[in-house]
């Protein structure tokens, strides 16, 4: 997945000015403190740069592998609330997906990303920034669809500002983390929350029972980012893909079709079989299907980690 050309020129055009050093610099002192959940919050203009260049690519790559996911059901979606939204990642990934969703909230608590995300917002969408701290609102503007991407990391306490994201949801709420333990379990705790709060799971899940993965476990998916050049000069090596895991969940208002199962690691072909990890209503299952299941085995073929699988 690669970010649009224009989106990609304009990133390239704040950095120019930048020195590489530095913005390596920045980007090693923001990876090191957010792994170790210390204080995520940018502290120098570099270092917003640095999340332009290294990290937007691959947020962008996730919301749209997840926006995907609802892309069937938003025909009648006109608007979009995004809480933290950085320099406005996933309203890029929105308006691509789903142009006709026209108003656009982007609420985000730094002025200086806010800046950054204008610069790159093309001259014909006029989304409304909003300079807010969310865990300080009382309540949010309600939106067809509301979003929060990579954000519950940053909470020091994330179940109030959920609840407050799910009054204001009129559709879907989806929540995107790191796919890491620590990403998981702060998904599978709003997933719960989320639950008696009467929401449907439309994704990953197949079911509202209790999350069957076990404590040393968690559920996540991958999806391939194009290295834009710029990428490869501040992170250096000369690869152009990288590997991005993540988790999510996809809260709805009201109930849709589901599959059966979602296959949850990455399909294990061998000579004749194919081995499907599933996660469905009665827990997780491994499944074997071999060429004598005819039709089935073709599907398994061409079925990948993330895809949903019905029996
Ligand atoms: C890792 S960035 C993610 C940005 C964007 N959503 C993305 O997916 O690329 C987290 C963003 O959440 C913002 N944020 C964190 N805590 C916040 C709060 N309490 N209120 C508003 N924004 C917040 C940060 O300033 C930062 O821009």
């Amino acid at each position: 997945m690669s970010l649009p050309r224009d989106l990609q020129e304009k990133i390239a055009a704040l950095l120019k000015e930048a020195s590489t050093t530095r913005l390596q610099q920045a980007q090693q002192a923001v990876t090191s403190r957010y792994r170790a959940h210390h204080n995520p919050v940018f502290q120098s203009q570099e270092e917003r740069l640095s999340y332009l260049a290294t990290r937007l690519p691959a947020t962008y790559a996730v919301a749209t592998s997840v926006l995907t996911k609802i892309a069937p059901y938003t025909a009648s979606l006109t608007s979009h609330l995004d809480l933290g939204t950085g320099p406005g990642t996933v309203f890029f990934a929105v308006q691509a997906l789903f142009p006709f969703i026209q108003q656009n909230t982007l609420l985000e608590k730094d002025p200086s990303l806010i800046e950054l995300g204008k610069q790159l917002t093309p001259l014909e969408s006029s989304p409304k920034w909003q300079l807010q701290d969310l865990q300080h609102a009382a309540s949010f503007e309600p939106a067809d669809l509301v979003t929060m991407s990579y954000v519950l990391n940053e909470l020091e306490d994330s179940s109030l500002s959920i609840l407050r994201a799910w009054e204001a949801t009129k559709h879907f709420l989806v929540l995107i983390e790191p796919g890491t333990p620590y990403g998981f379990a702060r998904l599978k705790t709003a997933r719960e929350q989320l639950i008696q709060q009467g929401a449907f799971i439309l994704a990953p899940c197949t079911h509202e029972n209790a999350c069957p993965m076990s404590a040393q476990d968690w559920c996540h998916f991958k999806v391939n980012v194009q290295r834009p050049s710029f990428h490869q000069k501040i992170k250096q090596g000369s690869k152009g893909f990288e590997e991005e895991k993540f988790s999510y969940l996809i809260a709805a208002k009201t109930s849709y079709k589901r599959s059966e199962a979602r296959i949850i690691r990455k399909p294990i072909k061998g000579s004749g079989h194919i081995i499907l990890d599933l996660c469905e209503e009665n827990g997780l299952r491994r499944q074997v299907i071999s060429k004598k299941n005819g039709p089935r085995y073709h599907d398994a073929r061409h079925a990948e980690w993330g895809d949903t699988w019905d029996d």
